[in-house]
């Protein structure tokens, strides 16, 4: 991942229309691509969010058809851009979520699906209108190419310390878990090294594969009684032997012994564990978490930005030198999230965003702040992430009669 170095600053933003933009971007050159394009909601944004094509005698067919054929051909070109290695998650709410899913299927194939996530971003639920109070929206996740794909879908940061509540007397937080297999696919038939005796005495909770003064031969067995594996092979056993603790529990047919690990909260290299398809705004942020952090840069100038914790988690997933790419830029999250990591993990990320240079609204916060165009509010949210976060800021003017 060496893309990273032929960008000065950490954040560089074009300003233009993305598909004249995309194709400049050196083919394969993005590590990962997030971004969240116009929902199609038909509302007055800061932006255009209305696409109609009026030769459908059906208005929603004709509603769907011009933003799958604006999406298809950015699509193309943030495929071309990926690296073999790389991913893109795009945010999505249930007006184009169907659409969005058969064309990324369509674009990089429905092999190279890796979730449908759904994001928790205003967790009270949206109390306008009838039906329901939504409360949620999607990121659709799809690789370049699957089984070359570097995301890695856990992450350090889910990791909750209350799901270690036991303690060791110098302090270490741990939990028990069965030594047994307790998958059924895993028996004696299938993975025959593993059903083996262990050597353990509940008294002292010590562990061996020989027999010792005052142990008892155990096998594993499910709890109907039928023989099940261990988990570990004899050799990790026996390299491990203080990582595992004999204990008496109270299974279905009375007390018996049996065989834990001790799994402990920190280990050698870090824990992670796998992320869920459900990302909560107690844990990415929500949509007020989100005004509010572009309030405290530039002023409330935007509708619904992300949060930059939901970006922050997708990098999560990726290595700190990651070239990172959002080509509907908005308020500049994508590259406030990217400056944020940088100096939370002191990686070398680098962002580029791309933002045309619409006219705000007439009227809008945007337009009576002084911000002509939205591409104008990318670029003020991310030279104030320069000047208070670091990293600097190139701005690329896709013409010459973009100011
Ligand atoms: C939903 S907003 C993105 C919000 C952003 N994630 C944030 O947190 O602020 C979509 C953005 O895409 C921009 N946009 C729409 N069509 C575009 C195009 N063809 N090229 C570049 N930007 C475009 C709009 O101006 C708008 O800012």
């Amino acid at each position: 991942m060496s893309a990273a170095s032929s960008y000065p600053a950490w954040n560089t933003l074009h300003v233009g229309d993305n598909l004249d933009v995309l194709p400049r971007i050196p083919a394969g050159s993005v590590d990962v691509v997030y971004t969240d394009p116009p929902y199609n909601t038909g509302n007055d944004f800061a932006y255009a969010d209305r696409f109609r094509d009026g030769s459908h005698a059906d208005p929603y067919a004709g509603r769907h058809a011009a933003w799958t054929a604006m999406m298809r051909p950015r699509l193309q070109a943030v495929r071309a851009a990926l690296a073999p290695h790389g991913a893109v998650f795009v945010s999505i709410d249930d007006n184009e979520a169907a659409h969005l899913r058969l064309l990324m299927d369509e674009v990089f194939g429905e092999a190279n699906f890796l979730a449908q996530v759904v994001v928790n971003l205003n967790p009270k639920g949206r109390q306008l209108g009838r039906g329901f109070a939504t409360s949620h929206e999607y990121v659709l996740a799809y690789a370049r190419h699957l089984p070359s794909c570097l995301v890695d879908g856990s992450t350090t940061e889910a990791v909750d310390e209350a799901d270690f509540p036991l303690v060791t007397p110098d302090g270490r937080r741990f939990r028990y878990l069965p030594l047994r297999n307790t998958n059924k696919k895993f028996n004696p038939v299938s993975a025959p090294t593993l059903h083996y005796p262990l050597h353990g005495d509940p008294e002292t909770g010590r562990v061996s594969v020989t027999a010792f003064d005052g142990s008892t031969a155990l096998t594993p067995v499910f709890g109907d009684g039928r023989p099940a594996v261990w988990r570990w092979s004899r050799p990790r056993v026996e390299e491990r032997p203080d990582d595992l603790e004999c204990r008496v529990i109270r299974g279905r047919s009375g007390e018996r012994a049996d065989i834990f690990q001790r799994d402990w909260l920190h280990r050698e290299g870090g824990r992670r564990r796998k992320l869920r398809t459900i990302w909560l705004a107690e844990e990415i942020g929500s949509t007020d978490t989100a005004v509010a952090e572009l309030k405290a840069l530039v002023g409330h100038v935007f509708e619904s930005p992300k949060p930059t914790g939901l970006v922050r988690r997708i990098l999560s997933m990726l290595p700190p030198d990651a070239v990172v790419l959002d080509p509907f830029a908005g308020s500049g999250t994508t590259g406030h999230a990217v400056a944020l990591a940088n100096v939370a993990d002191g990686g070398t990320r680098r962002c580029l965003s791309i933002n045309s240079a619409e006219p705000t609204r007439e009227g809008s916060n945007a337009r009576l702040a002084g911000l002509a165009t939205v591409a104008d509010i990318t670029r003020a949210r991310l030279a104030a992430v320069a000047d208070r976060v670091g990293g600097g800021l190139e701005v690329v003017l896709e013409s010459p009669d973009i100011r």
